[in-house]
């Protein structure tokens, strides 16, 4: 069966990320496309990269533009989605790249975003592992999906093996980001100007205030987390895309090294795009480049009695196309991985 696809923000990262992909997956059919300032003009004028794609025009993101298809992939500025969501039929599939439906608690909601809480739907990181198996067993049959925040489900995958084994504290756990601009989207920002970036390495949304950290403790509480406490602080520098999350974490008295390591096994032994590496070895960004990879390496570092956890993702594609299309395929009986590269772009 062929599902009939559109895609609004089709003029964004997000949105071309997902055409990227969608390209390659032999049952779905990209019929539409949508922009804002940018409707009118033909998908391959604001992304050239996109050859396959030469025939579709953007037109008007609207509930009308995106009704009729089988799935609608938005990826929109957060704040956008929800109006739009609520006029599409409950048969189609939507998939959310923005944060609009990832956040359970209206509190956190107005704390970090404001504006209207529309609720949560399934969360799109099938390999979280929660208290009882993975979150793929929510998205199974579900036609409403949030996809993930880059960062935050990197920081929750790299997280939530050791909250689920009991083998890490979930009080004073921290993370430290590198991540690329494109994290922040395409539209002009004086932050993300080559100048400001290029042989510089920026910290930004210190202390507490990133919009991710609600994500990640909703996500840690999922996994068995009481009241998880996380400081967060990304530092963007110059790669046009991909994350390096360090998170680290108190272990439990009394655990041994192997112990601590075993949590993390037994979490993604079965999967294929998240991975642990051996011993000793440690991803770079480089190797997760265009992939739907997840690629992690662990240390026990027993002088500081804490795990240190580094996870390697590209923001584009685990982060958030390749999850919303992994998501996807769970949600309608397709194969995981339909579609879907596991392997990276090197060097
Ligand atoms: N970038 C990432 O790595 C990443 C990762 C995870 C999640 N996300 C989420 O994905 C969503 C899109 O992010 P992005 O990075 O692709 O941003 P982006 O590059 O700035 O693209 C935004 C898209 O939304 C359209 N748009 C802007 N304002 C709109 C409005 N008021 N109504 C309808 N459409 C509007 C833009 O159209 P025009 O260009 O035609 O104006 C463009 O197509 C965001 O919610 C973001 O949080 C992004």
């Amino acid at each position: 069966m062929t599902y009939s696809v559109a895609v609004s923000g089709a003029s964004g990262y997000a949105g071309g990320e997902i055409l990227r992909l969608l390209a390659d997956h032999p049952e779905f059919e990209v019929r539409t496309v949508t922009a804002h300032s940018n409707a009118g003009q033909s998908l391959v004028s604001v992304q050239p990269h996109l050859r396959s794609f030469t025939h579709l025009t953007l037109r008007e993101t609207n509930a009308e533009t995106l009704a009729g298809h089988d799935i609608v992939f938005l990826a929109l500025p957060h704040g956008a989605s929800g109006a739009i969501a609520a006029e599409l039929s409950q048969d189609t599939l939507v998939i959310d790249c923005g944060a609009d439906h990832r956040l359970e608690s209206a509190d956190d909601w107005s704390a970090f975003y404001g504006g209207d809480h529309h609720g949560a739907w399934a969360y799109g990181v099938p390999e979280l592992p929660r208290l009882s198996g993975t979150q793929r067993e929510r998205l199974t049959g579900a036609r409403r999906i949030a996809a993930p925040g880059c960062n935050a489900s990197t920081v929750a995958l790299s997280l939530a093996p050791g909250i689920r084994a009991g083998v890490i504290e979930d009080r004073d756990l921290v993370a430290v980001l590198a991540v690329g601009p494109s994290g922040a989207g395409k539209s002009l920002k004086t932050n993300l100007l080559a100048s400001e970036i290029l042989g510089s390495a920026n910290p930004y949304a210190v202390g507490g205030s990133h919009r991710h950290i609600p994500e990640i403790g909703q996500a840690l509480r999922w996994a068995g987390a009481a009241t998880p406490t996380i400081s967060f602080t990304p530092v963007l520098v110059p790669m046009s895309r991909g994350i390096l999350a360090t998170s680290t974490a108190r272990i439990m008295p009394g655990t041994d090294a192997a112990t601590v390591r075993a949590a993390w096994e037994d979490a993604y032994a079965g999967e294929r795009f998240v991975q642990l590496l051996p011993e000793g070895q440690f991803p770079r960004t480089a190797d997760v480049l265009g992939a739907n990879t997840a690629l992690m390496g662990l240390a026990v570092d027993e002088a500081a009695g804490r795990v240190v956890v580094i996870a390697a993702v590209d923001n584009l594609v685990k982060g958030t196309a390749g999850a919303a299309i992994q998501s996807a395929n769970i949600a309608l009986g397709l194969a995981e991985s339909t579609g879907l590269p596991m392997n990276g772009v090197a060097p």
